[in-house]
């Protein structure tokens, strides 16, 4: 295990996590049956499909509990590798694991910190730069060191604009004097979630976390430019075809409205976006 550096907000994201992960069932026999039920990696981003091949090398940066490389291991026979600074977590993911029978190398560490051997065909890490002290370093960090030329980064984060609509609710439910407890009803209502740990590990993560940033596209294009990297798809538009990244670009600000609407529907909007970029080979 390599250490983990004391910065501001790792040492409050890692005692936050430390309490209870993020994604955390209430055993590891029951994430492994749902990673078996559904290939969840192929029903919510059905772009990364193509490119999990059998034999692909796998990194999942921040990989929590494990849900992503473990799927990717298990449904898609990737050879998979998650790191993360939280040992609670990385022990829970080598239990799962362990439950559905597959290899995969699950290491305590920190994403700063890590020298892997090689670099990876493609490198995941889902809702975890902006738990650190500086997003924009640990995304060109993770495209310039991890990813192989002609590899793909898949990276997902909360949106400067998107996550706007829920953050507002919440503090505002804070600033009305409403308990925990009840913006944990709240939480409920919004996004149900049958499993009790499961269902607390979001409400933590989504409403109660000590350190989050929000970003857009547009702000980190010129740091995956700069690593050779080029966005091929994105959640902006629905992981639509598109001829130029400007037409991206503009639809960002819309994300708010969309937020508001949904919200206002009574739907669970968390305001991440995902990019998937290809490095050039
Ligand atoms: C919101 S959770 C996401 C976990 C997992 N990717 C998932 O989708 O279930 C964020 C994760 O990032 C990890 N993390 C935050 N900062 C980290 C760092 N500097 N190095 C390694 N892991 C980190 C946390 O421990 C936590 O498991």
């Amino acid at each position: 295990m390599t250490g983990v550096p004391e910065t501001h907000a790792n040492s409050r994201v890692l005692a936050f996590y430390r309490e209870l992960p993020f994604n955390y069932r209430e055993s590891a026999k029951a994430h492994a049956q749902e990673i078996r039920r559904i290939n969840a990696i192929s029903a919510v981003y059905p772009v990364l499909t193509p490119l999990l091949g059998t034999g692909s090398s796998l990194l999942d940066v921040g990989c929590g509990a494990g849900w992503f490389c473990l799927n990717a291991a298990y449904h898609h026979g990737c050879v998979v590798t998650g790191i993360d600074f939280n040992d609670i977590a990385v022990n829970r993911a080598q239990r799962v694991a362990q439950a559905l029978g597959v290899k995969a190398t699950l290491e305590t560490a920190d994403l700063f910190l890590f020298r892997p051997t090689g670099q990876f065909d493609i490198v995941a890490s889902m809702g975890v730069l902006h738990h650190t002290d500086d997003c924009h370093a640990a995304v060109r960090w993770i495209c310039q060191e991890f990813v192989k030329p002609g590899g793909h980064v898949v990276v997902s984060l909360y949106h400067r604009h998107g996550r706007r609509p829920l953050l507002d609710h919440f503090a505002q439910m804070r600033a009305d004097g409403k308990t925990e407890d009840d913006m944990l009803e709240e939480y409920r209502r919004l996004h149900p979630r049958p499993d009790a740990v499961y269902l607390r590990s979001w409400f933590r993560d989504q409403v109660l976390h000590p350190h989050e940033t929000q970003h857009t596209l547009g702000e980190l294009l010129p740091i995956l430019e700069a690593c050779g990297m080029s966005v091929v798809a994105t959640t902006i538009n629905q992981f639509a075809p598109f001829d130029d990244i400007s037409e991206i670009l503009a639809l960002e600000p819309a994300l708010e409205k969309l937020g508001a609407e949904r919200l206002q529907g009574g739907q669970y909007y968390p305001g991440v976006f995902v990019f998937l970029a290809r490095k050039i080979g």
